[in-house]
């Protein structure tokens, strides 16, 4: 039986966040849409923050009533408890919420202790509970931080199991500067899945270093079958220094699908969603599966 992956589209959000050219909300609702008709299913389509600390993602309210009614599986990221009512009353039905490995990487992203930032989100995740609203929890600087530098594993771990026993939909572990290597991400992911099965876990990892693709396939192994993903690489925190771009979901979808997996996305329109984001931004650092994809779905459509 060919066993189904979850790719999570986060390139409207974590992708254009860092973006020195701002998309109108035209053009990201058209990224958007060209993920969707490849059969991308689960998009993270923008976030609730202040507009003055990510100029592009102001107008996501916008995006996410456009939208309305298309997915249950689109999501906003919230920073705060503000961010939660405003996601609300624009009709979210999925949220996902950021918690801290560490104090520096808080501070630096909200404006908040790593304690504070845990308390808010249990609060949000009450409310989001009595709203009928589905709440990921993403623990971020999983395995090291840009100001603090390399996180206990022990502190990931018991965060990611606290909220998991709090009912939390689905829990992201998240490489947000691409620093992990596969080892750290099989000895990490092996333990959680033991204590909590992998039904609700995600990984998130950046590329920086060309270890994308090595941490997802550790990942893939300790039985995680869920993973955020970039469209053409874009990304990068800007409050995260040196975090460079997602791993690309052309390379994830490639290399999953070569491997025996299935994503239920078209690669062939997946192309053309890439080539719209490079279009868009500018800036698309691409993947590394385009080039190779390209001549050989024509060779194949042809044959
Ligand atoms: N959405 C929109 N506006 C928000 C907001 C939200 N979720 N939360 C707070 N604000 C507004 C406040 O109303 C206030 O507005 P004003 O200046 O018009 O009065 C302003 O933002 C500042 O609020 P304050 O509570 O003083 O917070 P801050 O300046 O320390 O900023 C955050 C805190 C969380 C709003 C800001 O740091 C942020 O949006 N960070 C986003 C981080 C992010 O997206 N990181 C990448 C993903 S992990
Ligand atoms: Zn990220």
């Amino acid at each position: 039986m060919t066993q189904k992956i979850i790719i999570n589209e986060v390139g409207p959000r974590d992708g254009l966040q860092n973006q020195s050219k701002l998309l109108s909300i035209d053009e990201r609702l058209q990224l958007i849409r060209a993920l969707v008709e490849a059969n991308v299913d689960h998009i993270e389509v923008g976030a609730f923050v202040s507009p003055k600390a990510v100029p592009a993602m102001a107008g996501t309210d916008e995006v996410l009533q456009s939208l309305r009614g298309e997915s249950e599986n689109f999501s906003v990221l919230i920073p705060n408890q503000r961010g939660y009512e405003l996601a609300r009353q624009a009709g979210a039905k999925t949220v996902a919420m950021v918690l801290y490995a560490s104090e520096g990487m808080a501070v630096k992203n909200v404006g908040m202790t790593k304690l504070r930032a845990e308390q808010d989100a249990e609060a949000i995740l009450q409310c989001a509970k009595a709203d009928g609203i589905n709440v990921v929890a993403t623990v971020s600087v999983a395995f090291e931080c840009p100001f603090d530098g390399p996180t206990d594993p022990m502190i990931v771990f018991e965060a990611a199991n606290k909220f998991l026993d709090l009912g939390v939909d689905n829990l992201v572990i998240a490489d947000t500067i691409g620093a992990a290597n596969p080892a750290q991400v099989a000895a990490l992911m092996n333990r959680l899945v033991a204590r909590n099965g992998a039904g609700k876990l995600t990984c998130h990892f950046h590329d920086t270093r060309a270890l994308g693709m090595a941490n997802v396939y550790a990942a893939v192994e300790a039985g995680i079958r869920r993973f955020d993903a970039s469209i053409s690489g874009l990304g990068g925190c800007p409050f995260a220094p040196g975090a460079s771009g997602n791993i690309a979901t052309e390379d994830a979808v490639m290399m999953l699908h070569a491997m025996g997996f299935e994503t239920g996305i078209d690669l062939h329109r997946l192309m053309v969603a890439s080539d719209l984001a490079e279009t868009l931004t500018g800036a698309a650092p691409g993947s590394r599966a385009k080039a190779w994809l390209k001549p050989h779905l024509l060779k194949r459509a042809v044959a």
